[in-house]
This record gives C-alpha cells, sequence and structure tokens, in this order.
C-alpha cells in the first residue's frame, strides 16, 4: 500500500517516507476551494498556492505585486477545501528578505491566519538566517531553487538556470544547506535533469521539480498551465493534460447565442 493512501493527511512526515519508498509525489498549485477540492480528491499530495497567483489570477506581470495578505485571502480557500493535501503557501516578495524577525513574523502570520500547513520561499545561503529562524519557531519550510521568479529583474528572464558548472555547484551547496536547516521539502525550477537528479541524491528531503526532468522525487505543475487555460504560454517542460480555454470559450459562446436568441432560459428553466 502506498504511503499516501495509508492514513488520509498529507505530513511532512510521509513526504519523506515516500521519498525513501521510491513513491512519486504528486504537487499542483491552486488558488481558490471549487478547484483546490477537486484536485484533494483526485489525489493530489501537495497543494501550493504559489505566488504565480500574481500571474494567472490578478494578471500582473511578475509575480512580485502580490503581497502577504493576498495570499493569505487566497490560501483560506485552498485550506478550507483540502481533507488530504498538504497546503503550502508562497511567502511573497519583500516578506522574508529585508530581516530574519520580518521574515519569522509574516511566516507566523501566514500560518496563523490561512491556516495552511508550511510556507515556501525562494533561495538559497542567502536567505539561509530567515529559514532558520523559522523552522525554529516552528515553522515548517519548503524551498524553492534554480529559475526563482522573484528574482526575474536580476536574472533578465524566464531562462534555464544553472547550465555551466559554476552556477550548478551553488545551487547543489545551496540544496545542502536548505537540507540541513531542516527544510521538509526543495522545489528546483527550470535546471537541467542531470543536476536535478544529483540534488535529489543529495539530500534528505523530497525535491520537486517543475521543468527539471523526471528523475526528482515529485513534480508541480501550474494549475493553469497544464490545464491548458493559458494558451499562449508552452515551453518544453509544460505538458496540457486538459484544454479547457477551448471548453470555457465554447460554453461561454454558447451561453451568449443562447441568451440572445431567447432560448435560455427555457420553460423548464423557469418558475
Ligand atoms: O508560484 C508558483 O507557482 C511556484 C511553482 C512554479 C513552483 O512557485
Amino acid at each position: 500500500m502506498s504511503v499516501h493512501v495509508q492514513n488520509s493527511r498529507m505530513t511532512t512526515a510521509k513526504l519523506r517516507q515516500m521519498k525513501t519508498a521510491g513513491e512519486k509525489i504528486a504537487m499542483l498549485t491552486s488558488y481558490d476551494f471549487t478547484l483546490a477540492r477537486l484536485l484533494d480528491e483526485a489525489g493530489v499530495e501537495i497543494l501550493l498556492v504559489g505566488d504565480s497567483a500574481s500571474n494567472v489570477v490578478c494578471g500582473n506581470q511578475y509575480t512580485l505585486p502580490i503581497t502577504v495578505d493576498e495570499m493569505i485571502f487566497l490560501t483560506k480557500g485552498v485550506v478550507r477545501a483540502a481533507q488530504h493535501a498538504l497546503v503550502v503557501c508562497d511567502m511573497p516578495f519583500g516578506s522574508y528578505q529585508v530581516s530574519e524577525e520580518e521574515a519569522v513574523r509574516n511566516a507566523i502570520k501566514i500560518l496563523k491566519e490561512s491556516g495552511c500547513d508550511a510556507v515556501k520561499l525562494e533561495g538559497g545561503e542567502e536567505i539561509l538566517p530567515a529559514i532558520r529562524h523559522m523552522i525554529q519557531a516552528g515553522v515548517p519550510v519548503m524551498g524553492h531553487l534554480g529559475l526563482t521568479p522573484q528574482s526575474v529583474n536580476q536574472f533578465g528572464g524566464y531562462g534555464l538556470r544553472a547550465k555551466e558548472e559554476a552556477e550548478a555547484e551553488k545551487l547543489l551547496h545551496d540544496a545542502k544547506l536548505l537540507d540541513e536547516a531542516g527544510c521538509f521539502s526543495i522545489v528546483l525550477e527550470k535546471i537541467p535533469a542531470d543536476l536535478a537528479e544529483r540534488v535529489t541524491k543529495a539530500v534528505s528531503c523530497p525535491v520537486i521539480g517543475i521543468g527539471a526532468g523526471n528523475r526528482c522525487d515529485g513534480q508541480v505543475l501550474v494549475l493553469h498551465d497544464m490545464l491548458g487555460l493559458n494558451q499562449g504560454f508552452k515551453p518544453k517542460f509544460l505538458r496540457h493534460f486538459a484544454q479547457l480555454a477551448d471548453d470555457v470559450k465554447n460554453a461561454a459562446g454558447q451561453y451568449v447565442s443562447a441568451v440572445k436568441e431567447g432560448s435560455f432560459p427555457s420553460a423548464e428553466e423557469s418558475y
């Protein structure tokens, strides 16, 4: 029997057991109650309220503008829906970089007000003191290395990270530091598959990949992207598991026609 189905609620300890057992972990982003309930029922083990909400929910070009209070608002709905999945909330840009004290204060605020299980933050050695303080305070932390979208202005785009040996070695070093500090998991975004495998083997915590090949302990995708809601966005690593943009447009188009021709609502649909 898989680790996941033995007990109904996912925990950070069970995620470690899944890594040890070689059982892959399925994580998706989630931003609202209705879809979170479906993802939870489908067996998704980690629901990430990603700061990608800034893009796919709010329509911003970057993840940078979203605030702690906006993340808490979205996370509350996901928490209410999750019967089994572990719910992780992204700490938005600016909420953990200024000082360790502010980072811990914001992490505790997110946990207390949203009811989520854990937080995720982007970066390695630079933010290690903040991560250590959070973990000491009892906040479960997920790390995020490789392409870290909050640093888009530093990187100058969303290209593949850690192609060169020096950056690859720094990433491996950072992953070991996060693991030793007690992160319960690490996301690796858009890095070569061989490097992702090296990191996965080098750390004791589960490694979740996005654009990092299939030798990680699990995978994550942005929900709107994998559902095909975001038609213009099709990087090499993304698989569309549905084409919902077409379905939504067809349904809305049929509704518009039915309203305009007066066939909706019918007699049966009226009181
Ligand atoms: O915000 C987000 O959606 C993420 C995933 C891409 C891992 O951080």
